[in-house]
């Protein structure tokens, strides 16, 4: 029998809440930390090819880094992870009209999306004694704008096969658009050492959702160009190529329209270390994190600087509300949306 996770604490919010942090170690090495407050992994330790770990997710030490601003460093985004063209949408004849904390856009959930809430936890037995925990909350109906109570959960689970399984769960009273990402920003040579454009990647997509200069979705699907990475490609080849050297929304190849797929997989030669993204999602925003400007240090206490780290966030098309013909994401009443993703890591 595995020992059961234990909560710590990890720091207290100005109103004097408890954020605690929770360590999923697996057998094979592979380890996460996770804490309460937006549901962030902190810390994902993963071995290279000598069996050496490295932590391969960027973050801070400490509950401050993540009160300050930050790119939504290993969160959970929500209610809507992504870009709401103008912030506004309509449902079932109501218009609504959302913060445009990315102008002119509404992203990640507004000014407090569910990167910033604190989230109740459970630590769960599982009958195969993998490390798992259950984090959930309730977003209330008007919360950052959005009609209804969502009820939301999230578990996190290490495996014996060195897997992050992030599973998430939702359900509502009052129809609304969902669609949940995790949002770590992955770096396998080990946070804090080099940019990624030394890393291979590969993205299973034969089509993208075209954003405009401020990452607005333009509500087309188009056939890859200089962004289709079927086959892998060094990113510092590829980069350069990109639109704003930023990443594109893909659309995911799948031969049936549910179940879990290859999204992406990448590699960091040097270290041997590989990671397969799956996930039961329609579409991945691959973010090279050109954005990271070098102001913000992280754990190692080195400066975040360009391509430190990139996302690979696995969601429905964010825009779904307003175009649903690129993918629906409104959840009604009795129904349940739920979804996983995988974040496989194996050495070369
Ligand atoms: C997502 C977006 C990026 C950026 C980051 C956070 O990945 O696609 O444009 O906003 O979040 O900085």
């Amino acid at each position: 029998m595995a020992e059961p996770i234990k909560a710590e604490i990890f720091g207290s919010l100005p109103g004097g809440d408890v954020v605690e942090a929770f360590d999923l170690k697996g057998p094979a090495g592979l380890s996460a930390r996770v804490i309460t407050l937006g549901g962030i992994v902190t810390h994902l330790r993963a071995p290279d090819r000598r069996g050496d770990a490295a932590d391969v997710v960027l973050g801070f030490n400490n509950l401050a880094g993540y009160l300050a601003p930050h790119p939504y460093f290993g969160a959970i985004a929500g209610r809507v992870a992504g870009r709401i063209s103008q912030g506004r949408f309509q449902l079932d004849g109501r218009e609504y009209s959302l913060a445009c904390n990315d102008p002119p856009n509404h992203l990640h959930g507004g000014d407090r999306g569910f990167d910033k809430r604190l989230w109740n936890s459970e630590p769960l037995d599982r009958a195969d004694g993998a490390a798992s925990l259950r984090l959930s909350r309730l977003s209330a109906d008007g919360e950052e704008g959005y009609p209804g109570n969502l009820r939301v959960s999230v578990i996190y689970t290490v495996t014996a096969a060195n897997e992050l399984v992030i599973e998430t769960e939702a359900t509502t009273d009052r129809p609304t658009p969902v669609n949940l990402t995790h949002h770590s920003y992955f770096n396998l040579a080990g946070e804090g050492s080099c940019s990624v454009e030394s890393h291979q990647l590969q993205v299973f997509a034969g089509s993208y959702a075209p954003a405009d200069a401020a990452s607005g979705l333009t509500g087309r699907r188009e056939p890859v160009t200089d962004n289709d990475l079927r086959t892998p490609k060094r990113l510092g080849d590829v980069i350069p190529n990109l639109r704003g050297r930023h990443g594109d929304l893909y659309f995911i190849d799948r031969a049936a329209p549910a179940g879990l797929v290859d999204v992406a997989r990448l590699v960091d030669p040097a270290s041997g270390r590989a990671m397969t993204v799956r996930s039961t999602e329609t579409c991945v925003q691959f973010y090279t994190g050109v954005g990271l400007d070098g102001t913000l240090v992280g754990k190692s206490g080195r400066k975040y600087g360009p391509f430190a780290g990139l996302c690979l966030e696995c969601e429905g098309f964010p825009d779904g509300v307003n175009r649903p013909e690129l993918g629906n994401i409104v959840l009604r009443p009795g129904e349940v949306s739920r979804h996983t993703t995988v974040y496989a890591f194996s050495t070369l």
